[in-house]
C-alpha cells in the first residue's frame, strides 16, 4: 500500500534494528483519512470471505479493525488486555502470550458471548513481531469453534518470523507493507 508506505517514511522513527516508532500513524495518534484507507484495503482483500466479525486487540488494532469492519460491514470485537472481572472461563476465553517489544508476558481474553462457532473472523492488527499476539487470538477463535478466514496486518517485519510462521500453519496473512529491514535506520521495504 503506497500510502502506508509513505506515510511511514515520513514519520517513522526507527529505534533499533528491530523497533520502529510510528506513534503519529499507529500507536498513540489517528490519521482518519489515511485509517480509513488502510480498512479498504483490508476489506477489498478479504471481499470475497463472507467475514461476518473483525477481532483485533486493543489498542492499536482497534482504528484500522474498526474501519475494515465499517465498510465490510460487521460488527468489529476487540481483545482485552487487562485481567477480566470474571476469569470465569465459561464467560470468558484466556490465553497467555509473551510480549517481543515489552519483555514480558500478558494475558488477553475474549468475552465468549461475542465469538460464536457461525462466525467467519478476520484478524486485524497493526504490527506482526514474532507473531506471539496473533497466535494468541487465533487459539481464542480456534476454541470459540469459529472459522478464522486470515489475518490482516498493517505493518509485517519480516525479518521476524510471525507473518511466516502463520502462513507456514496454513493461514491467509496479507500485510499492507513488509519491512525487511530496518539496519542503520533505513527502512527497506520488500
Ligand atoms: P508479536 O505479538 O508479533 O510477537 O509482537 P509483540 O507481542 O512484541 O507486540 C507487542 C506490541 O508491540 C504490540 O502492541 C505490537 O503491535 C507492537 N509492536 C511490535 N513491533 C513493533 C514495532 O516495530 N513498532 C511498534 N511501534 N510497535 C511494535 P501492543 O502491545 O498490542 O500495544 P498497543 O499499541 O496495541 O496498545
Ligand atoms: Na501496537
Ligand atoms: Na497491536
Amino acid at each position: 500500500m503506497e500510502l502506508l508506505k509513505q506515510r511511514i517514511r515520513e514519520v517513522g522513527q526507527v529505534l533499533s534494528n528491530e523497533v520502529i516508532k510510528l506513534d503519529a500513524i499507529l500507536n498513540h495518534a489517528v490519521d482518519p483519512v489515511l485509517t480509513t484507507a488502510m480498512g479498504k484495503e483490508f476489506a477489498t482483500i478479504f471481499a470475497e470471505e463472507g467475514v461476518t466479525k473483525i477481532l483485533t486487540i486493543e489498542s492499536s488494532g482497534i482504528p484500522i479493525a474498526f474501519a475494515a469492519a465499517q465498510i465490510l460491514n460487521v460488527p468489529m470485537v476487540f481483545a482485552r488486555r487487562k485481567k477480566p472481572v470474571s476469569s470465569d472461563t465459561t464467560e470468558i476465553y484466556s490465553e497467555r502470550v509473551p510480549s517481543f517489544t515489552k519483555g514480558f508476558v500478558t494475558d488477553i481474553m475474549v468475552a465468549r458471548e461475542f465469538l460464536s462457532a457461525e462466525d467467519r473472523i478476520l484478524l486485524i492488527d497493526d504490527f506482526i513481531a514474532n507473531g506471539d499476539a496473533a497466535r494468541g487470538l487465533i487459539r481464542i477463535i480456534r476454541r470459540s469453534g469459529a472459522h478464522l478466514v486470515g489475518v490482516g496486518i498493517a505493518v509485517e517485519k519480516t525479518f521476524q518470523a510471525g507473518g511466516r510462521t502463520i502462513r507456514e500453519s496454513g493461514i491467509r496473512v496479507e500485510s499492507l507493507v513488509s519491512i525487511a529491514s530496518m539496519e542503520h535506520g533505513n527502512i527497506i521495504f520488500e
